[in-house]
């Protein structure tokens, strides 16, 4: 966990001075509703308590100077500089295509993008630290970008206004970053609240709270793979279900329905059939999900949780098998009420949705299991929904963290 004390004892051992404040900005799970936000459709995920915070403090150039504690290294960008840049050219602060992005990238690529969207934009410097594992699908991509957004917020003592902010911040990875993610990763980090799912509409982009059932947790299941940092597999899926909307003439695959599928499917060459039945269906179960949350049947919620990952195990092929193993053993032990991979897939991290009661004896009986099938190492927490984006005076901070 990251220590806020420290953090600030590490900015002003850095800077001479104290922090002004503390920003947070957490990572999140997708309950249900995958890959569906860039095709317009459901997405219900959740924050979680993992997040990325960065102590900072104002300064009266207009440069951003910031010290990872997590990469080791600073970064030292001008802001005039940043946002004249072409997004598809050098740029120091902008990912080669040969190697992946470096951490400042998205420092960067935020004020460039918060530029472009009209925000104005002063320096501060900061240091920044988290815990939202990388690159296990947990977002902390976009829990860094969200970080960095609330920062110039605090800087410049802007409201965060959380559409806008999720969108700009989605453009930075979009465009500045190069990977093309969909909104929900941002928006939840944004919008999440301590019990609730965030229930969003990827195509007018309004959301709403859903009450989280109290009786259950959430397990966070690790599988301790990691996808590759090509991101070509996603950039292929979406290519894929861009070109199903086109041969049925749709702007996205948010246009078909359960009622309207039957006479569209045969219409569909392989893959396309299948991709687009993912989407159709899974749109289908987040809207169902929303229903058996708000009528706290757990049972029919978590049975679609196990109907989603069988979809994107069979139909959109995203799944792998360290995520099927994973998903088999936790569906098999006491009190499992569901089981799916969350996030881009392929590898990372599967959620369990545990009944309360079982929940302690879940997690080391599933963390054996799967040593012994696998020999690899996973990693469970047990989680509840936590609350979207802060800016903390220091002191506050300090407090919520003890708290
Ligand atoms: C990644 C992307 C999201 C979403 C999921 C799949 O996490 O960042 O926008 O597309 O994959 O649901």
């Amino acid at each position: 966990m990251t220590d806020i004390a420290k953090l600030v004892e590490r900015f002003e051992l850095r800077f001479g001075r104290a922090p002004q404040w503390v920003v947070r900005a957490p990572g999140r799970v997708n309950l249900i509703g995958e890959h569906t936000d860039y095709n317009e459709g459901f997405v219900m995920p959740l924050a979680i308590e993992r997040a990325v915070w960065i102590a900072l403090a104002p300064r009266e150039d207009r440069r951003v100077v910031v010290e990872s504690l997590d990469f080791g290294g600073m970064i030292d960008f001008e802001l005039d500089e940043v946002a004249s840049a072409q997004p598809a050219s050098g740029h120091p602060l902008r990912p080669s295509g040969r190697t992946g992005p470096t951490w400042g990238a998205y420092f960067a690529g935020v004020a460039w993008s918060l530029h472009h969207t009209g925000w104005p934009l002063h320096g501060w410097e900061g240091v920044v630290q988290g815990d939202v594992p990388v690159g296990a699908g947990l977002s902390s991509s976009a829990a860094v970008e969200v970080a960095v957004a609330c920062a110039f917020a605090a800087r410049g003592n802007w409201p965060i206004k959380i559409v806008p902010v999720a969108t700009a911040c989605q453009r930075a990875e979009n465009q500045w970053v190069g990977v093309g993610c969909g909104i929900m990763d941002q928006l939840v980090s944004l919008a999440g609240k301590k019990n609730h799912a965030v229930l969003i509409d990827c195509r007018s982009l309004e959301w709403r709270l859903v009450p989280f059932p109290a009786e259950a947790a959430i397990v966070i299941m690790d599988t301790g793979t990691r996808r590759g940092l090509a991101d070509s597999e996603y950039n292929m899926r979406r290519a894929q279900c861009e070109q199903a909307a086109r041969l049925l003439s749709l702007r996205a695959l948010r246009d078909l329905n359960w009622e309207n599928w039957p006479s569209c499917e045969s219409v569909l060459p392989e893959p396309f059939r299948r991709r687009a039945r993912h989407v159709v269906s899974e749109n289908h179960r987040t809207l169902q999900a929303v229903e058996a949350m708000e009528q706290r049947a757990l049972d029919r919620l978590g049975r679609l949780l196990v109907e989603s990952h069988h979809s994107l195990r069979n139909d959109f092929e995203v799944s792998g098998p360290a995520l099927d193993t994973m998903v088999e053993i936790a569906l098999a032990q006491a009190g499992c009420l569901g089981a799916r991979m969350t996030g881009a897939g392929f590898a990372g991290c599967a959620i369990a949705l545990v009944d309360n009661n079982s929940v302690h004896d879940f997690v080391p009986k599933v963390t054996a299991e799967y040593q012994s099938r696998t020999g690899l190492e996973p990693k469970l927490y047990i989680s509840q929904p936590a609350d979207g984006a802060q800016i903390f005076d220091v002191e506050t901070a300090l407090r919520h963290q003890s708290g």
